[in-house]
């Protein structure tokens, strides 16, 4: 659960990188298997994963501020490495509830891409590889993927009042897929992905 901040201080907060966490985080979200339903293409795999383990995707650590304009919201994400079938593990990818909100990524550690898709149909599949700072402008659904074999660590930055949608992506996925062939990510379209990802409002 997030806690609201109604006032701030200037602040410092450290990475660790030996416990994958941040200095005092204020939240601490945690997303399983199960948080998933739908998203993975093979859904007889999912369904087994899920039989024997509802095993942790990513964690998202934050340092919150108050959600207005002109505030910014930090933190430290952690997608493990894994897959289930030809996926890799990734986050449930979200729109931000004010859509034309940006959001800054710096990848710390570990090996991955982000797949961004605008409500227009534009989309972009950027590698993450530590140092890499990658900018999403606003408009931009963003969903963080891990091909490697150790965690994917990245800090990231956005608009406290941006907030999340996670209803469109949920509904409809995104567009591109990236599946593992020959051993090496490969990005290859959605085929499950029909007509128009149309930006619902509601959470
Ligand atoms: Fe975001």
């Amino acid at each position: 659960m997030k806690k609201k901040k109604n006032k701030i201080m200037p602040f410092t907060f450290k990475i660790d990188f030996t416990n994958r966490t941040l200095s005092n985080p204020d939240s601490h979200i945690i997303r399983k298997l199960s948080s998933m339903k739908g998203q993975y293409l093979d859904q007889s795999i999912y369904n087994g994963m899920l039989k024997k383990e509802d095993t942790v995707l990513y964690e998202v650590y934050e340092k919150l501020a108050p959600e207005i304009e002109g505030e910014l919201i930090q933190g430290l994400s952690i997608v493990h490495p894994g897959k289930v079938g030809r996926e890799y593990f990734m986050t449930k990818g979200h729109f931000h509830s004010v859509l034309e909100t940006a959001e800054l990524y710096f990848c710390l550690k570990g090996q991955g891409y982000m797949i961004m898709e605008t409500p227009e149909g534009d989309w972009s599949a950027e590698e993450l590889v530590p140092y890499t700072a990658l900018y999403v402008p606003g408009r931009w659904a963003h969903r963080s993927i891990n091909v490697g074999s150790e965690d994917l660590l990245m800090l990231f930055v956005y608009p406290a009042h941006a907030g999340h949608n996670y209803v469109t992506i949920e509904t409809k996925g995104f567009r591109k897929l990236i599946v593992e062939e020959n051993s090496n990510p490969k990005l290859i379209d959605n085929p499950r992905w029909k007509g128009k990802n149309e930006f619902k409002t509601s959470q």
